[in-house]
């Protein structure tokens, strides 16, 4: 089966290998060294001089650490599909008070919206944007985003678990308290490793607060990361996984290359299946760099051109939650051949006629 999926995706086969080794300790030399290596780099990919810390969970689990850690009362989740609500709803499991700026499904959450807000809501001590809105395939002006909350003085997280290593992201330059992603991502390493960064206000936020629990505390993890290590187990094939392809993509040509290689990958799907007729989701010009959200012809259910792809031998996803019967989606990360995607959209084209005959 191919995988255009939106994560867990395919793994590069050297990935996988560097996964499958014997390992080591986790308070060894040898993991030490990979530790401190793989933070090093991660941290450079991301421009940031923020402490990186590897946990041992997926990006939901960053995602409740920023809140543990950040947020004593009140917080704003900017929600533009499932995965801003989510936010949502783990500071609200937490504790916290919520308030939202929620936008209608398929449209971005616009810096005028968000400083409109921000302006009436003044007790609001962080704000949560979603990147990459996996569920919509769309992606927000993260940039001028983060301007917005920075002129208003609140500390910002950000949800990069589809676009972190997919498309730019500067943490230092655009003032990211707290970022994070998951390794079955854009990095196409297999699940289980969340990984973020974390800036010295967010550190410093983390001293005074209170119920913060000990898995995913800062100042826990910051500790360990003086000694080169995570509190805990760390997850040490998954971070061998990261620090290979991260070192595949500097020998490619670095940053700028494997950004250069999903945006390509990514044009192609869409123009491809603009050929075929169909149209996109999310509103023009805020399309996901790495998920294409597409909306099925009329008269046919996006999860039917789901299961008929994966008769063909292609692994799609499925439209997500509310959208789910009139969208289906095309995950363009992780390990895909150049000729995958012509074989995938010649399979998808003959699947579309044989539902329209159909239909
Ligand atoms: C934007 C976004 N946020 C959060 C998550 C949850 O990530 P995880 O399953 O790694 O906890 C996902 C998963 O698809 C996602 O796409």
């Amino acid at each position: 089966m191919k995988l255009f999926t939106v994560g867990p995706v395919a793994c590069y086969p050297q990935v996988l290998e560097a996964m499958g080794r014997q390992m080591v300790s986790h308070r060894s030399k040898e993991y030490k060294t990979l530790h401190t290596e793989t933070v090093e780099m991660l941290q450079q990919f991301l421009g940031t001089n923020n402490e990186v810390f590897l946990f041992t969970s997926t990006g939901t689990g960053f995602m409740e650490a920023s809140i543990r850690n950040c947020v004593n009362k009140k917080m704003l989740c900017c929600i533009c599909g499932s995965f801003g609500k989510r936010y949502a709803e783990v500071a609200t499991a937490n504790g916290k008070q919520v308030e939202t700026l929620e936008v209608p499904l398929g449209e971005p959450i616009m810096p005028d919206l968000l400083d409109k807000k921000l302006s009436k809501s003044k007790d609001v001590e962080a704000v949560s944007i979603t990147h990459n809105e996996t569920s919509m395939g769309l992606i927000n002006p993260l940039k001028q985003l983060a301007e917005v909350v920075k002129s208003h003085g609140k500390m910002l997280f950000v949800d990069a678990v589809s676009s972190m290593g997919g498309t730019e992201i500067a943490v230092d330059k655009w003032g990211l308290d707290v970022c994070f992603s998951s390794s079955q991502k854009c990095f196409g390493v297999p699940p289980g490793l969340g990984m973020g960064s974390v800036s010295p206000d967010a550190l410093k936020k983390s001293e005074t607060a209170k119920d913060k629990g000990w898995y995913f505390d800062f100042k826990v993890w910051e500790k360990h990361q003086k000694k080169q290590g995570t509190p805990m187990t760390s997850v040490i094939p998954q971070i061998a996984g990261l620090n290979t392809i991260i070192k595949m993509i500097d020998a490619n040509g670095g940053k700028k290359w494997f950004l250069s290689l999903y945006a390509e990958r990514n044009r192609r799907i869409r123009e491809g299946v603009r050929k075929l007729g169909l149209t996109m989701f999310p509103k023009s010009g805020y399309e996901s760099p790495t998920v294409n959200c597409i909306n099925s012809p009329d008269g046919i259910d996006g999860v039917t051109v789901y299961e008929q792809m994966r008769e063909k031998g292609f692994e799609l996803a499925k439209g997500y939650g509310t959208v789910q019967n009139f969208t289906f989606r095309i995950g363009n990360m992780g390990y895909i051949e150049s000729s995958d995607i012509d074989s995938m959209l010649d399979a998808l084209e003959v699947v579309l006629d044989e539902l329209q005959l159909k239909s």
